[in-house]
C-alpha cells in the first residue's frame, strides 16, 4: 500500500470512485465493455527509452503507473455486477533485478482495488470471450494504430464464432468522450495534487529569478528549474521548459535554451513541474539585470493589467471565453496607447489587428495534460465554467522589429501565466507565490540572491 501511494500520491479510493463514475455513464449509455490501455514504452535510441509516462486516461482511472497494462471494465451483462479488471505484467524476479519492482496481477489487485487482475499475456486470448455478446465496445479508436488492429482482430475472432451464437458488439463508442467530461471537473484528490504541483513550480520560478544574471546561459536557468522540480518530488517537467532571453521570447514555442542572457534584455520563462501525473503551467517574464527599463515596464504592466482583468472574469456562470475577451480589451487599448497600433478599440478588436502582437488565446484547460482534455465549445456556445475546472490565464505581447513599430519596443516579449481553479464564488489562483508585480520582482532580484 505504501509503495503504491508513493507512486501515485493518491489513495486508491479516488481512482475507484472514478471507475464507478465511468460505469454509471456506461450504464446510462446502454452498457458494454470498456478497454483502456496505457501508453507504450518509447525507444529513444539503441537500448535507451524515453522516461516512461503512463497514459493520462489510464492513470486517471487506475493510479497504476507500470507499462504494459490495460484496464477492462465490463458492465454489459445483467446477470453479473460491473467489474474492473486489470491486465498487467507478471512478477518476474529476473526482470525486477534489471528493471525494478512489478506489482504483478495479484499485488495490483490488492493494492489498487480491482475486482480481478490477469497477466498481460492473457489479454489477446481473453478479449474475444469478454467482448462476446456485449452491446457496445467503449474504446479510444484512432488513438494508436497498433491497438486499433488488436481490437479489430479480437472483434473478428468473435464474429468468426457467430455460428455458435456469439455476437460481437454492435457499436464501438469513443470512451474518451465520457472521460474527457469527467476529467474536465477535478475532484478533491486531483485539486490537492495540482495545488502542490503549482506550489513546487512557483518555488522553481523564484529560484530562477534569484539565479539569473547577465552572462548566464538559458540552459543554466533551465537546470535550476529542473533541479527544483525534481528536488521536491515532481517526476518530470510537465512540458519542455521555455527559457527565452531577449528576442527569443517572441518565439512562442522556443525550446533551444542555448543562448547567453544579455544585460538589458527580458527573460521569459514558461515552465511547470508534473507531480503524480498532474501538470502545472507558469510563465514569468523579468529583466536579466533585475531592473525593468521604461519600455519593458510599459509592455509588462499592460500584460499584467490584462491578466488581472482576465482573472476577474473567471467565475461559475461565466464561460471559457470570458477571460480571453476581458484580456483582449485591455491589451488592445494598451497597444493603442503605446502606439503599437492605430485606430479605435472597437476597430482593433473587430479587425483582429492585435493578433500581430498577441496571437494565442488566453486560456486552456489544465490537468493531467498541460493542454488538458475537455470541450471548449459546443456549436456556437463556449463551455460554461463550473467549480472544479482548472484553466490557465496567460495573456502576452510579443513585439518583433518592424519599421512601423516604435524601436524602443523591439524584441520585447512578455507573457504572464497563472493557473486558476474555478470555485463556488469566483476562482483560486494556485500559482500566486511566484512574484509578478514589477516592484516584487525587482525586490526579489535585488535582495533575494543567494537566499
Ligand atoms: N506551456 C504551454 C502553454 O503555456 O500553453
Ligand atoms: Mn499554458
Ligand atoms: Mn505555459
Amino acid at each position: 500500500m505504501e509503495r503504491s501511494q508513493a507512486l501515485t500520491g493518491n489513495s486508491f479510493e479516488a481512482h475507484q470512485q472514478r471507475r464507478l463514475a465511468l460505469i454509471e455513464r456506461m450504464i446510462r449509455g446502454g452498457g458494454g465493455i470498456a478497454v483502456i490501455p496505457t501508453s507504450p514504452e518509447q525507444a529513444r535510441n539503441r537500448d535507451t527509452h524515453y522516461p516512461y509516462r503512463a497514459d493520462s486516461y489510464f492513470q486517471y482511472l487506475t493510479g497504476f503507473t507500470e507499462p504494459e497494462a490495460v484496464l477492462v471494465i465490463v458492465v454489459g451483462r445483467s446477470d453479473a455486477p460491473p467489474q474492473s479488471i486489470l491486465f498487467c505484467r507478471e512478477k518476474n524476479l529476473e526482470r525486477e533485478i534489471w528493471d525494478g519492482f512489478r506489482h504483478g496481477p495479484e499485488g495490483a489487485c490488492e493494492v489498487f482495488g480491482f475486482d480481478a487482475a490477469h497477466a498481460i499475456g492473457e489479454l489477446d486470448s481473453k478479449l474475444p470471450e469478454m467482448l462476446a455478446d456485449q452491446p457496445a465496445l467503449w474504446f479510444s479508436i484512432g488513438q494508436d494504430a497498433g491497438w486499433d488492429r488488436r481490437i479489430a482482430s479480437a472483434l473478428n475472432t468473435v464474429r468468426a464464432e457467430s455460428r455458435s451464437g456469439k455476437r460481437a458488439p454492435a457499436t464501438v463508442r469513443d470512451v474518451r468522450a465520457e472521460l474527457d467530461a469527467m476529467r474536465l471537473v477535478k475532484d478533491a484528490a486531483e485539486l490537492g495534487i495540482m495545488r502542490r504541483a503549482a506550489a513546487i513550480s512557483t518555488t522553481a520560478h523564484i529560484r530562477a529569478m534569484r539565479f539569473v544574471a547577465p552572462g548566464r546561459f538559458e540552459y543554466e536557468v533551465e537546470a535550476e528549474l529542473l533541479h527544483e522540480f525534481r528536488r521536491q518530488g515532481c517526476e518530470y517537467p510537465a512540458y519542455t521548459s521555455i527559457v527565452a532571453g531577449g528576442a527569443n521570447a517572441c518565439v512562442l514555442h522556443y525550446v533551444g535554451n542555448d543562448q547567453v542572457l544579455r544585460d538589458g534584455d527580458l527573460l521569459l520563462i514558461d515552465a511547470g513541474g508534473e507531480l503524480t501525473g498532474y501538470a502545472s503551467d507558469i510563465t514569468r517574464s523579468f529583466p536579466v539585470n533585475g531592473r525593468f527599463s521604461g519600455p519593458q515596464a510599459d509592455v509588462y504592466d499592460m500584460v499584467l493589467d490584462a491578466q488581472a482583468a482576465a482573472i476577474a472574469a473567471v467565475r461559475p456562470g461565466g464561460t471559457f471565453a470570458d477571460p480571453h475577451e476581458a484580456a483582449l480589451k485591455v491589451l488592445a487599448q494598451g497597444m493603442l496607447d503605446l502606439k503599437l497600433l492605430q485606430g479605435s478599440l472597437d476597430g482593433v478588436i473587430e479587425s483582429e489587428s492585435y493578433k500581430r502582437f498577441y496571437m494565442h488565446r488566453t486560456s486552456h484547460w489544465l490537468g493531467k495534460d498541460v493542454h488538458d482534455v475537455g470541450e471548449y465549445k459546443e456549436g456556437e456556445h463556449w463551455a460554461p465554467l463550473l467549480p472544479g475546472m482548472v484553466l490557465t490565464i496567460e495573456p502576452g505581447c510579443y513585439i518583433r522589429p518592424a519599421d512601423d513599430v516604435p524601436k524602443a519596443f523591439w524584441n520585447i516579449g512578455v507573457r504572464i501565466e497563472d493557473d486558476a481553479v474555478v470555485t463556488a464564488a469566483a476562482c483560486e489562483i494556485i500559482t500566486l507565490a511566484a512574484p509578478k508585480k514589477i516592484a516584487d520582482i525587482e525586490a526579489l532580484m535585488r535582495d533575494g540572491r543567494g537566499g
